[in-house]
């Protein structure tokens, strides 16, 4: 019998959540317009929000209440998985209203705290404050000190109506600044009240990670060096920088998805089983997997590490033009759009097994996987002869697109001579649940909403994997543009990086399977 689930056991829908009001700083941006907005709107469509709950836009520019409710309604129209239905929009509309204010002006965090306070009096019961900031970085220093000062990051503290922060990526620009904000946060707020983000650990895959290893015994047994001969992590993008070159050459490939994305897929991959679903076991246990990485080898033979830039190219069959050309990059640029990276675990379960990971722009196709390739087996019977061309077992879980998992096994193909061939035992999220299932930010604000950091990054597992990766960003910059190897858009990045692995014995999976 399948069990149903059963939504009373959900606080938020059993009407436990306190009246709460989201206030969004940066709510005039494009993150707002696109997945924040659509993301409370469907939470709202499907009863999961509490029964008071309110929208604050907070931003530099004046705009009336009616203007950014016709902003918020537009970009809900453009953007959400659902349409928008008038008695949905009437429910919510009422409750959504901007403060304009700079970033950097305690009074205007004061008056904001009085408009909070004037819609608890009105409710005669207390409200948490969910603080989104959805700004550009430059400016989440003065928000967060301002939400401190001005006593909004304490109200109701140690209660369930407690201020909760939700603070965007990048959370940092280096294990330096990673650790300013860190002290920041320390200073002002409860680490349970803070709520990094990061949308990967949003979406249904990831979780489904988690479930996948510990809902299964069958994988435990072979999750280890005696099984597994290598992984690999790819996340890879066909889009060039487009206009966001400027912000875009701040960053890089190292920065902008490898410390982050990528590095959260590696931590669940190879932690350990925690001790219960409670967050703070999980995220010790994703900690600790993080702390057991050997720091990397930058350079000579053994070097772990390549970057790319990429080249004019083909990409699916459209010119496109290479990296340095595109607007707003300097004639000098050094950033890396393509960085790959051997990593090794010195832990009991991982020993001796490499995590390859990789991610890139303009590369050949827009793929996040995890591919987990199993040792061979013994060259007894099939193994031995090179005539039935054993291929390893691989697991691979897309995260996207295609969300689901492959198993490969080699199999005896029909007729009278013994032939093997890798077949596939596919399961796809689309085909067995149907597509419409929520959205990364709506997982995301809803846990926070309810105080659950599982899915959100802790400011150790921050700084741990910036400790890894700040000695790389160093050594990049120091050796300026040696070692910076081109790539041809539409390909699978430099020539170096297929190197790293056949110098190790592999090969690329991702773009390149049976
Ligand atoms: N967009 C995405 O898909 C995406 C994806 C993942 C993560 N993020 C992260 O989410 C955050 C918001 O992204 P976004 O794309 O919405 O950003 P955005 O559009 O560039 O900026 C959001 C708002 O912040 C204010 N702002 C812009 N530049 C500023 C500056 N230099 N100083 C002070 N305020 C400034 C503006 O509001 P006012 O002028 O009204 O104050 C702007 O509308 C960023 O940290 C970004 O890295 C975005």
């Amino acid at each position: 019998m399948i069990h149903k689930p059963n939504s009373s056991i959900n606080p938020l829908v059993s009407g436990k959540t306190p009246p709460t009001i989201v206030v969004i700083f940066g709510a005039s941006g494009d993150l707002t317009a696109r997945k924040l907005a659509p993301a409370i709107f469907n939470l709202s469509m499907d009863n999961l929000l509490p029964s008071s709950c309110f929208l604050i836009g907070y931003g530099r520019k004046e705009i009336s209440n009616d203007a950014f409710k016709d902003y918020i309604s537009d970009s809900i129209n453009k953007h959400s998985r659902r349409k928008i239905s008038d008695k949905a929009w009437e429910a919510l509309q009422d409750k959504v209203s901007f403060h304009a204010g700079a970033y950097d002006n305690l009074e205007d965090f004061h008056s904001l705290k009085r408009e909070i306070e004037t819609i608890e009096k009105k409710l005669n019961e207390p409200v948490q404050c969910l603080f989104y900031i959805s700004t550009p970085p430059s400016v989440f220093k003065p928000i967060l000190e301002n939400l401190g000062i001005s006593g909004l990051a304490k109200r109701h503290r140690n209660r369930e109506e407690e201020s909760k922060v939700i603070i965007e990526k990048p959370f940092g620009h280096d294990l330096a600044s990673a650790h300013d904000l860190n002290a920041i946060i320390n200073r002002r707020f409860e680490e349970t009240q803070v709520f990094r983000i990061d949308h990967y650990l949003g979406k249904e895959t990831v979780q489904s990670l988690l479930v996948q290893r510990f809902a299964n015994s069958i994988f435990e047994p072979i999750w280890n060096r005696n099984y597994v001969s290598s992984v690999q992590i790819t996340v890879s993008e066909n889009l060039g920088v487009g206009s966001r070159g400027g912000y875009y050459d701040r960053s890089g490939a190292l920065r902008d998805m490898i410390q982050n994305h990528v590095m959260q897929l590696l931590a669940l991959t190879a932690m350990e089983p925690p001790s219960s679903l409670d967050p703070e076991s999980i995220r010790n246990e994703k900690v600790k997997a993080l702390q057991a990485l050997k720091p990397i080898v930058l350079n000579g033979n053994n070097s772990e590490v390549v970057r790319g830039v990429y080249s004019q190219g083909l990409v699916d069959g459209e010119k496109a033009i290479g990296y340095l050309q595109e607007m707003g990059i300097p004639e000098h640029s050094i950033t890396e759009t393509y960085a790959s990276l051997c990593l090794h675990i010195e832990n009991w379960r991982w020993k001796g097994v490499p995590f390859y990971l990789r991610s890139g722009k303009r590369l050949a196709k827009k793929a996040s996987e995890i591919v987990v390739q199993f040792k061979r087996p013994p060259e007894i019977l099939f193994g031995k002869d090179s005539k039935y061309a054993v291929s390893p077992n691989l697991l691979v879980i897309r995260i996207q697109p295609n969300e689901g998992i492959t198993l490969y096994l080699n199999s005896k193909t029909p007729g009278l001579e013994t032939k093997l061939q890798p077949i596939e035992l596919a399961f796809g999220y689309e085909t067995t649940f149907g597509s419409n299932t929520p959205e990364a930010y709506e997982r995301l604000i809803l846990d926070a909403l309810n105080g659950d950091g599982t899915l959100f990054i802790r400011g150790d597992e921050a700084e741990t994997s910036w400790g890894l990766l700040s000695p790389v960003l160093d050594y990049w910059q120091d050796q300026g543009k040696k070692g910076l190897e081109n790539y041809a858009s539409g390909t699978w990045g430099p020539l170096s990086a297929d190197k790293l692995l056949l110098g190790r014995g592999h090969e690329w999976l991702t773009g390149n399977m049976v």
